[in-house]
């Protein structure tokens, strides 16, 4: 099946399997590694990314469901050489070791703080409880999520929403 997806503002068109899972068009078609792909459970969320502004994780998501949609990921947060205030958190508060969970972490992060700029530490550990982290004890990362809430951690004005994205960079690659 051809599909067009756009990707942190980027359109691309593909001819897919129909069986191809989200995670791995990310990966294998667009080379966009940062989303990463664990236990193809639905158990770990290392894979999350958004579609359409929502929080998914792309391991449970067919990539011709995509098509016509808008994806983020993990690469589309930094703004040029400026990082998002998640991603300036998690160095600043130590919020990873081997960063195996770090991409999901960080997307469901931003998510966090785009609806609630100001989360608890209860409401943080809610927003990460779908995700598994093998090394930090999640206490860096809660951490990390609230640096990033106390130095500016709410929504970019081109994080608003697709059309604004697709015009702010108006690009398209069509492969097949
Ligand atoms: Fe998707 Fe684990 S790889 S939830
Ligand atoms: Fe290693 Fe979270 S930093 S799994």
């Amino acid at each position: 099946m051809r599909i067009t997806v756009t990707v942190n503002g980027e359109r691309y068109t593909r001819d897919v399997e129909p069986r191809l899972l989200l995670v791995h068009f990310l990966r294998d078609e667009l080379g966009l590694t940062g989303t990463h792909w664990g236990c193809d459970t639905s158990n770990c969320g290392v894979c999350a990314v958004w579609l359409d502004g929502a929080p998914v994780k792309s391991c449970t998501v067919l990539a011709v469901m995509a098509d016509g949609h808008e994806v983020r990921t993990v690469e589309g947060l930094a703004d040029g050489a400026e990082l998002d205030p998640v991603q300036q958190g998690f160095v600043a508060c130590h919020g990873l070791q081997c960063g195996f969970c770090t991409p999901g972490m960080m997307m469901t992060a931003r998510r966090l703080l785009d609806q609630d700029p100001d989360p608890s530490e209860k409401a943080i550990r809610e927003a990460i409880s779908g995700q598994l982290c093998r090394c930090t004890g999640y206490e860096n990362i809660v951490r990390s999520i609230r640096w990033a809430a106390e130095h500016g951690g709410t929504a970019r004005p081109a994080e608003t929403g697709a059309g604004e994205a697709e015009e702010a960079h108006g690009r398209e690659e069509v492969r097949t």
